[in-house]
């Protein structure tokens, strides 16, 4: 355990690991015990009772699963592009295209961890790996043009990612997004203010580390504001329900259950100027 940002990426390869264990699992994943390693358990056992749950990790990878899969599937994208990819193992597990291209990008340590342990495992598409810091905005740039280049129509997924970044940064990344007209589709996650709050108040105390920090206020309108879609906004606790999880929140009063609906949401944005389909369920 480093106490670094890159903690984040084995805590929940260690969540997929227990999930797909489990006999009724939502997400199967062969490689995230070997991913998560002997540190993923080490950064969950640091982390307080309340927030050693999985079910929210496993419900978002069954929902970008299911994005994925769709967007794939239906012939709208040629290349996925993953941002803060960490240790998903997306391409070996799920049944993608073998002529999909697909994009990871995360720090250096990431990479360099990631490509010994899944060395010798066959991914179902072409896999490219690239350690760059997304923050460092030359670099970012350099990345997002190169894909955008080399591919028509990319899904851009950022599981998990954007939560740790600064505000300015996410703003300029769906600038740059939205420039490249290869950026077809984005699935991404929001949390709400309240969210942020609560976890300063455990950074505060020093329990754990989870270094979350953009949690737009206008919600969903953030990305809107800068040319982004919706086409379909998922929250949480209706996808919880939907697989089965989280069945004591699901016990809660309407009003308690209206207060978490938007604790945190799932999008996929798009950024074609056709007419918009918004979903609130699948
Ligand atoms: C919460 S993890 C999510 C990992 C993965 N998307 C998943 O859902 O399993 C956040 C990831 O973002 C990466 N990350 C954070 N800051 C980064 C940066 N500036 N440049 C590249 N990657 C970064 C971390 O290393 C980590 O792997």
């Amino acid at each position: 355990v480093t106490g670094d940002i890159s903690d984040t990426a084995f805590l929940i390869a260690y969540y997929r690991a227990l999930e797909s264990e489990a006999p009724d699992a939502i997400v199967r994943d062969c490689h995230a015990r070997a991913l998560a390693g002997e540190r993923g358990r080490l950064v969950l056992e640091g982390l307080p009772i309340a927030m050693r749950q999985g079910w929210p990790i496993a419900v978002r990878t069954r929902v970008y699963d299911d994005m994925i899969l769709r967007a794939v599937h239906g012939g709208e994208v040629d290349a996925v592009l993953s941002l803060g990819a960490g240790l998903d193992a997306r391409p070996y597990r799920l049944d993608l295209p073998e002529a999909l291209s697909w994009v990871e990008a995360d720090l250096p340590a990431i990479i360099d961890y990631k490509n010994g342990v899944l060395s010798s495992a066959v991914p179902s598409c072409s896999v490219e790996r690239c350690a760059v810091d997304l923050a460092d905005v030359t670099a970012r740039r350099a990345l997002l043009e190169r894909v955008a280049r080399e591919h028509d129509r990319v899904f851009v997924l950022t599981e998990g990612f954007l939560g740790h970044l600064d505000e300015h940064v996410v703003s300029a990344m769906a600038a740059e997004l939205r420039s490249l007209p290869a950026s077809r589709l984005w699935a991404a996650e929001i949390v709400s203010p309240s969210v942020l709050a609560q976890a300063r108040v455990v950074d505060t105390l020093r329990e754990a580390k989870i270094g979350l920090k953009f949690a737009p206020a206008q919600g969903v309108d953030f990305f809107v504001e800068r040319g982004w879609r919706p086409r379909c906004v998922l929250s949480f606790l209706d996808e919880a329900r939907r697989l089965w999880r989280a069945t004591e929140l699901l016990a809660g009063t309407p009003e308690q259950q209206n207060a978490l609906r938007n604790a945190s949401e799932y999008l996929l944005l798009e950024s074609t100027d056709g007419d918009a389909v918004r979903e609130r369920s699948w």
